[in-house]
C-alpha cells in the first residue's frame, strides 16, 4: 500500500470514476462519430442540385456543428481531464503502471487531440468565410484526427482488460516498454474497437436527431424528413454488427476473467450475481427500444419527430452506454489489470511477499505498529476492500457480513486470506493478503462496524423517583 486512499463515503470512489466515465464516453465517442457524420453530411450537401434544398442542409449542418462545438469541447475535454483526477486519486498503482507504459500513447493521443480541438474550432468558425471544398477538407481532418483518438484510446483501455500473455511476460522485469505494441494490440483490442467504432456512429445520429428535432416540421418538411431519416441510418450499423461484435469481444477474454459473466447465466434461477444478468438485459432491452424509437417515431414520422423524442432515445442510450460500461467492469474483476494487479492495486506476483511482511509493512503515512488493531483495521479496510465496497453505502459491508459474529468473520476473512482454488470469491474478489496479525486486525475492524458494543445504557433519570 504505497499511497494513501482516497474515501468516498456511501458512493465508494469506483462510482465518482463510473460516474465521470459515462458522462465522458457518451460525448467523447459523439465526437468521434459526429466528426465522421459531419463531414460527410456536408460532403452529401454539396452534391445536391435543388439550390434550396443545399443551403437548407448546410445552414442545418452548421447549427448542428455549433452544438458539436461546445459539447465536445467544453464537456468533451472537462470530463476527460475529471478522469485522469478520479483514476490518479482512486487507482494511484494502476494510474502508474499505466503511465509507465502507455506514455508515448498518450503523447500521440495529445497530439491528435490538439489536431481535434483545432481544426473542430476552424471548422465551426469558417462556415461561409473560405472555399466550400476547403471547408470540408478541415471537416475530414477533424474527422481523421478524433478517429485516431479512438485508435490510440482503444488500446489501452483494453489492455487493462487483456494485458496478454507477451507483456505479462515481461511485466515487472522493467522490460514492459520494449512489449509496447503487444500490450497496445493485445487480444481484445479489434473487436473493442470495431464495437465502439459502431457506438460511435450510432452515437453521431442519436445526438444529431437532437438538433435535427427541432427544425419546423411546418416551415421546412423537404429538410425535416431528410435530415432525420439520414441521421437514423447512423443506427444501423451498430444494430447489425454489434451482437456479433460482443461475442467476439467476449471470446477474447481469458475463461477465468468470463466467469463472472457465466456465473451470472449459469445461476439465473438462483438469483446468483443477478446484477450481471440484469445489465445484460438492460443493454439487450434498451437498445431494442431504441431501435423501435427511432424506426417507428424518426424514420416513419420525421415531422412529427420532436425534442423530447430525441432525448427519449439519447437517455435510453446513455442507459445502454452506462450498462455496457459497468459490464466491461465486472468483467475485469477482481483485477484493475488483468491477471497482473487486482482493483485493490495489489500485483498478483507481491501476493506472498505481502503475506509474509504484512501489508502495512511499507505504508509510509500510517502509524502501523503503534497504531491499535482497530485502526490499522481500518488502513486494511480501505487500502483492500475500499476500491469495491463502502461500509454503509454502495455494496456495503456491514449488510453483507450482517449476521455473522466475530468468528464468522474471521473465518470468512481467512477464506479469503488462502483463496483456495475452488473458492468461489475467485471469480470477483482479490485474496485478502497480509499476515494472521493482518486478518485479526481486519476482523476486528469489521466485526466492530458490523457488531458494535452496546452502547452504555446510561441510568434513566427517572429512576431516581422509584
Ligand atoms: C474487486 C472488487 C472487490 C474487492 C477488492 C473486494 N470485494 Fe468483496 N465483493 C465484491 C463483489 C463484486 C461482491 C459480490 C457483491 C454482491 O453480491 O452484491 C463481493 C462480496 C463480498 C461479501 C459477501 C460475500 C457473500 O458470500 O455474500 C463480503 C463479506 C465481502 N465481499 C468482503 C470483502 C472484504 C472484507 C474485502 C477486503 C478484504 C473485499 N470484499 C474486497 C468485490 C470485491
Amino acid at each position: 500500500m504505497n499511497y494513501p486512499f482516497w474515501d468516498i463515503p456511501f458512493l465508494g470512489s469506483g462510482w465518482v470514476i463510473g460516474i465521470i466515465a459515462i458522462f465522458h464516453v457518451m460525448i467523447s465517442q459523439f465526437a468521434v462519430g459526429g466528426g465522421v457524420y459531419l463531414p460527410m453530411a456536408e460532403r452529401k450537401a454539396l452534391a445536391m442540385k435543388d439550390p434550396e434544398a443545399r443551403a437548407a442542409w448546410l445552414a442545418q449542418i452548421a447549427s448542428h456543428s455549433k452544438f458539436f462545438l461546445i459539447l465536445t469541447g467544453v464537456f468533451g475535454t472537462v470530463s476527460g481531464v475529471g478522469i485522469w483526477f478520479a483514476i490518479g486519486l482512486t487507482h494511484p498503482e494502476a494510474t502508474s503502471t499505466l503511465i509507465h507504459n502507455f506514455v508515448f500513447g498518450w503523447a500521440m493521443e495529445w497530439v491528435f487531440f490538439m489536431v481535434e480541438l483545432t481544426t473542430i474550432a476552424v471548422y465551426y468558425y469558417t462556415w461561409g468565410k473560405i472555399d466550400e471544398k476547403l471547408h470540408l477538407t478541415v471537416g475530414w481532418v477533424y474527422a481523421v484526427a478524433s478517429v485516431f483518438t479512438l485508435v490510440i484510446i482503444n488500446g489501452i483501455l483494453t489492455f487493462m482488460l487483456t494485458p496478454g500473455d507477451t507483456w505479462l511476460g515481461v511485466a515487472g522485469t522493467g522490460q514492459e516498454a520494449s512489449k509496447f505494441w503487444n500490450a497496445f494490440f493485445n487480444p481484445t483490442y479489434w473487436p473493442s474497437l470495431l464495437l465502439r467504432t459502431c457506438v460511435c456512429c450510432a452515437l453521431a445520429g442519436i445526438w444529431a436527431l437532437i438538433t435535427a428535432s427541432r427544425i419546423d416540421g411546418d416551415k421546412q418538411p423537404a429538410l425535416k424528413t431528410s435530415m432525420v431519416r439520414w441521421s437514423v441510418k447512423w443506427l444501423v450499423p451498430s444494430f447489425v454488427a454489434t451482437p456479433f461484435l460482443m461475442i467476439w469481444y467476449l471470446w477474447m477474454v481469458p475463461e477465468s476473467q468470463r466467469a463472472l459473466l457465466t456465473l451470472g447465466i449459469d445461476t439465473i434461477g438462483s438469483g446468483t450475481f443477478s446484477t450481471v444478468t440484469r445489465i445484460a438485459l438492460l443493454i439487450i432491452v434498451t437498445s431494442a427500444t431504441i431501435v423501435g424509437v427511432a424506426y417507428y417515431l424518426a424514420y416513419r414520422n420525421p415531422l412529427e419527430f420532436n425534442l423530447s423524442h430525441a432525448i427519449a432515445v439519447l437517455l435510453l442510450a446513455l442507459i445502454a452506454t452506462g450498462s455496457g460500461e459497468y459490464a466491461r467492469e465486472m468483467l475485469r474483476k477482481p483485477f484493475v489489470i488483468g491477471r497482473w494487479m487486482y482493483s485493490n492495486g495489489v500485483r498478483v506476483k507481491d501476493v506472498e511477499r505481502i503475506n509474509t511482511e504484512g501489508y502495512l509493512a511499507r505504508t509510509e503515512w500510517t502509524w502501523r505498529g503503534s497504531a491499535s488493531s482497530y485502526s490499522r483495521g481500518e488502513a486494511i479496510f480501505r487500502g483492500q476492500c475500499g476500491s469495491c465496497h463502502t461500509l454503509g453505502g454502495y455494496r456495503p459491508l456491514n449488510e453483507l457480513l450482517a449476521g455473522r459474529d466475530r468468528v464468522n468473520i474471521g473465518n470468512f476473512l481467512t477464506m479469503l486470506h488462502e483463496y483456495k482454488p475452488d473458492s468461489p470469491y475467485r471469480r470477483f474478489m482479490p485474496p485478502m493478503v497480509g499476515t494472521k496479525q493482518d486478518v485479526d486486525d481486519l476482523t476486528n475492524f469489521l466485526n466492530a462496524q458490523v457488531n458494535p458494543p452496546a452502547p452504555v445504557a446510561k441510568k434513566p433519570v427517572m429512576t431516581a423517583q422509584k
